[in-house]
């Protein structure tokens, strides 16, 4: 049923993910009472903003959600694994932000302007998908619904804030040590990039490294695979087919994508420049005569996603080329987490699950 006021918890509130939510939440639609800033043991008692306000850290722990109604995770696959059953238990809805509970059947997939049905079928966990994902649903969702969509190739130009806070701190630095100390780029060190779970490190300082995350038995990365899965599972159609290369770059937010696509029936681009226009959540900038385009830098800071250069392939008459942007802090995590959220509340579906589907470990 639902409440005049919600109480939130923010799992991650110290963390590139997190500190955002905090800023998403404070600027929503959501009526909010209390708001609980955790994280770990090693951030107890710092302080974090919320507005003009401060919100002092507290340490998450399995009794962290008695009386919260809306919990959003951002701390890492295993910290939602142990805690959001926990939050479920409690009464609370979780909205996760990490990878664990996305393929739970369970668990829908959402990115609110495309199926924001799913979350009426929600049994107290909802799953905000990969951030390269997410941007890249709303223009091809916008061209599905009238011309079909039967391919997708994708190349990702990834920013280094989706590696985190400490992954930003090493390409500073990386960079400073080449321009101010004159280190070549292949003298650097690097501890965290192309991904902690990795055997070996790169500098990402005037680098651009095709691995995203550790690699799987298709010779495709995670973070590829996770851009073929979850598009399918957001539009609700196994037979689309998605490749997708994954690449991080000296950005420090904001993704890019070169994406390709074919539809089902031939699409007039100028239709399919009109659709994506009018689209919730889309920006379209496209006039190359006057070099309009999405820039990475000009998407910081904003919730919309940008699409341009949308042009027909030279050869495939069903084959359309397009460059989308996004802030992958905002659309591509906090903001479409806080944007569940609201959904969640305008379909009135902040409410206990009654059944409990999800492990206590
Ligand atoms: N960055 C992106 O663009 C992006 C996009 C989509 C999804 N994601 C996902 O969002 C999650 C967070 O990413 P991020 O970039 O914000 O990482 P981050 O900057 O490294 O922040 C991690 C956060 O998790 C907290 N944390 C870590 N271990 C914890 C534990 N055992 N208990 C409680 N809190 C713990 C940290 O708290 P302390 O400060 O106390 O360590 C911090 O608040 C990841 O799963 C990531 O894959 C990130």
């Amino acid at each position: 049923m639902t409440k005049e006021k919600y109480n939130v918890a923010v799992v991650g509130a110290t963390g590139a993910v997190g500190t955002r939510m905090l800023e998403q939440l404070y600027a929503s639609k959501i009526p909010y009472d209390k708001v609980v800033a955790l994280a770990s043991a090693r951030s107890v008692g710092k302080k974090v903003s919320f507005g003009s306000a401060e919100l002092t850290v507290e340490e998450l722990t399995e009794d962290s959600f008695e009386d919260i109604d809306i919990a959003l995770f951002s701390a890492g696959g295993s910290v939602s694994k142990k805690f959001a059953p926990y939050a479920v238990k409690a009464g609370a809805v979780v909205v996760d932000n990490t990878s664990y509970f996305r393929q739970n059947p369970n668990v829908p997939l959402v990115v609110p302007e495309v199926n924001a049905h799913a979350l009426d079928a929600h049994n107290g966990i909802i799953a905000c998908p990969n951030c390269s994902t997410i941007q890249m649903m709303l223009p091809l969702e916008a061209v599905r619904r009238v011309y079909g969509l039967k391919r997708v190739i994708v190349s990702t130009y990834q920013a280094i804030g989706g590696a985190g806070q400490q992954a930003m701190l090493e390409a500073d630095r990386e960079l400073r040590e080449v321009l101010n100390d004159g280190v070549k780029p292949t003298d650097l060190h690097a501890d965290i990039l192309p991904c902690k779970g990795d055997k070996k490190h790169f500098p990402i300082a005037y680098n651009a490294l095709a691995q995203i995350d550790v690699f799987t038995d298709n010779d495709y990365t995670y973070e590829e695979m996770k851009m073929t899965h979850e598009t399918k599972k957001i539009m609700e159609d196994e037979s689309i087919a998605v490749s997708a290369t994954c690449v991080r770059i000296p950005v420090l937010i904001g993704h890019s994508e070169s994406v390709y696509i074919e539809t089902e029936k031939v699409a007039p681009i100028d239709d399919v420049k009109r659709l994506i226009a009018e689209f919730p959540g889309t920006v379209l900038q496209d006039d190359v005569a006057n070099q309009v385009y999405p820039q990475a830098i000009e998407a910081v800071g904003k919730r919309e996603t940008f699409v341009g250069r949308i042009r027909r392939d030279l050869d495939v008459e069903n084959g359309i080329h397009m460059w989308v942007v996004a802030d992958n802090l905002l659309k591509g995590a906090a903001w479409n987490s806080v944007q569940i959220a609201e959904s969640l509340i305008e379909r009135d579906q902040v409410h206990a699950t009654t059944e409990m589907k999800f492990e206590l470990i």
